[in-house]
């Protein structure tokens, strides 16, 4: 199990834990986190499990492909360069202490 931080748009720090090899939308929803609906179930049809990574973790996860790209334009909250879906982050030893910021809002 890793350690995940997620902070929302106000500030607030929600904690949970993640198993190893599930996605970072899963743990977050196994945890009851606030902030990540994740209507699709991860089939990347939805852009509701938005997230904005924090470094020095961007930089450790494999680029988003095209398909992830292009949800990304569907997003409630504008995207920036650290955006991601987090159905598809999967989690791993090197990613204890991840750390994500939460959009104000995902609709
Ligand atoms: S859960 Fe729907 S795109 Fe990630």
């Amino acid at each position: 199990m890793i350690t995940i931080n997620f902070i929302a748009a106000n500030g607030d720090v929600q904690r949970a834990e993640g198993r190893i090899g599930k996605s970072l939308m899963e743990a977050a929803v196994a945890s009851g986190i606030e902030g990540i609906a994740a209507d699709c179930g991860g089939l990347m049809t939805c852009a509701t499990c938005h997230v904005f990574v924090r470094e020095p973790f961007s930089s450790l996860l494999p680029p988003a492909d095209g398909e992830e790209q292009s949800m990304l334009a569907f997003t409630a909250t504008p995207k920036s360069p650290s955006s991601r879906l987090s159905c598809q982050i999967k989690l791993s030893t090197a990613l204890d202490g991840l750390t994500v910021e939460l959009p104000a809002s995902q609709y």
